[in-house]
């Protein structure tokens, strides 16, 4: 077939084959073994990881069907769990059905070849595959140019090429793309365990698990769209001395027992406004309310931001920069120490805030903003 991308025949470290794209290291499986990377990635830790009800059909998209080897798999764990499953395989590069005829596929059990046989004869044509109450097509789109069907899909195989032959498949928009496909609850699993992978999948909206590889790789992705169901407004002050060169910074004990670095403030709560929701925290995790000079609303997070603690709530988080009227008037000082009439799971202490690092606060919204104040040589004059 025209579209094709010539790929020739290699051998993996199981025994089993894949294909691998002319003159490139790009290979459609783990070179440590295709079939234990497929039976790993996609049926134990993707299809047979669901919670669908037993008697209701499962909707699987893959993108990149290649060789097919997910779709047989697919069948079978099908067929040993009688289960039935439809499942659309996306792939605009078909292989012409003659180049299946001398593939080597020899490990695994004769219900598999047979699997694969169909599945690959399935590629080029447009008839699919039925077996039981089960269908499997291909379809000769990309993924870009691929809409929803009517009902959410319950897993994506997201089998596409690794992000450095094909950036463009792995990028926030995609991402979004694909979790408007699936249903609540549905599930992305992928080879991939990249931390931009990670990252841009979290940035659209994905609950991401990093779990164990298949043999050769240390981890793999799971993405779950878990919707949230509610706003979580955060509101901290990166409260500066005086003099403008130094922030209070807090360590505070969370309920998990972890500690974290963090600017005081908290979360607002229901019939507050922001600025009371920011004294009263004050109050909690300082003791006081100190006078300050100026309070100015300095950073807001403009990106989806799932709760790490609570994974319903969407965080919405703002940042004001207070200059405090006079040191005085508080007894912080440079060694960490709970504030007399403060909560005592939080220990305060001046930081000089240009030498800090921001990898040293825990959460991602608080390394943001302190990374723009560093960025603002303006902020203490
Ligand atoms: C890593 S291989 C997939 C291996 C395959 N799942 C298997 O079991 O053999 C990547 C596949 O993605 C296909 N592909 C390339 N661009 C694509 C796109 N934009 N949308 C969907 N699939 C694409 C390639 O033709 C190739 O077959």
């Amino acid at each position: 077939m025209s579209n094709s991308l010539n790929p020739t025949i290699l051998l993996t470290r199981d025994g089993t084959p894949t294909l691998q794209l002319p003159n490139s290291e790009v290979t459609y499986h783990s070179i440590h073994g295709a079939l234990s990377e497929a039976q790993h990635v996609f049926i134990s830790e993707g299809i047979a990881s669901l919670k669908v009800a037993p008697d209701q059909a499962i909707e699987v998209l893959e993108v990149g069907f290649g060789t097919g080897l997910n779709a047989a798999l697919t069948l079978l764990w099908a067929k040993e769990n009688n289960r039935t499953v439809h499942y659309r395989g996306l792939e605009p590069h078909p292989i012409a059905a003659s180049f299946w005829e001398d593939y080597p596929w020899k490990q695994g059990s004769v219900e598999l070849a047979e699997a694969l046989k169909q599945m690959q004869s399935a590629t080029s044509g447009s008839k699919g595959v039925q077996m039981g109450g089960s269908t499997f097509q291909v379809d000769h789109r990309s993924i870009e140019n691929f809409t929803q069907s009517s009902k959410g899909y319950d897993i994506i195989y997201y089998d596409a090429f690794a992000p450095s032959h094909q950036p463009e498949l792995w990028t926030k928009s995609l991402f979004t793309q694909l979790r408007h496909m699936v249903r609540p609850g549905g599930v992305l699993v992928t080879y991939c365990a990249k931390g931009l992978v990670r990252r841009n999948l979290m940035a659209a909206g994905w609950n991401v698990e990093q779990i164990q590889g298949p043999p050769g790789k240390r981890e793999m992705i799971r993405a779950i769209h878990h919707p949230v169901s509610r706003f979580n407004v955060r509101v901290y002050g990166m409260i500066l001395d005086e003099t403008g060169e130094r922030l209070l910074i807090c360590n505070e004990r969370l309920p998990d027992g972890s500690y974290a670095q963090k600017f005081p403030g908290g979360g607002v709560e229901l019939g507050e406004g922001v600025m009371d929701a920011w004294w009263r925290e004050c109050q909690e995790e300082l003791g006081c309310q100190p006078a300050m000079q100026s309070v100015e609303l300095f950073h807001t997070v403009e990106t989806f931001i799932r709760s790490i603690f609570r994974p319903d709530d969407q965080l919405i988080a703002l940042y004001y920069v207070c200059r405090l009227q006079s040191n005085e008037d508080v007894a912080w000082t440079e060694e960490s120490a709970a504030s007399p009439g403060g909560e005592s799971n939080v220990q305060v202490s001046w930081k000089d805030w240009r030498s800090l690092d921001f990898r040293s606060f825990r959460f991602p919204t608080d390394q943001s903003a302190i990374q723009k104040l560093q960025a603002n040589s303006t902020i203490s004059q």
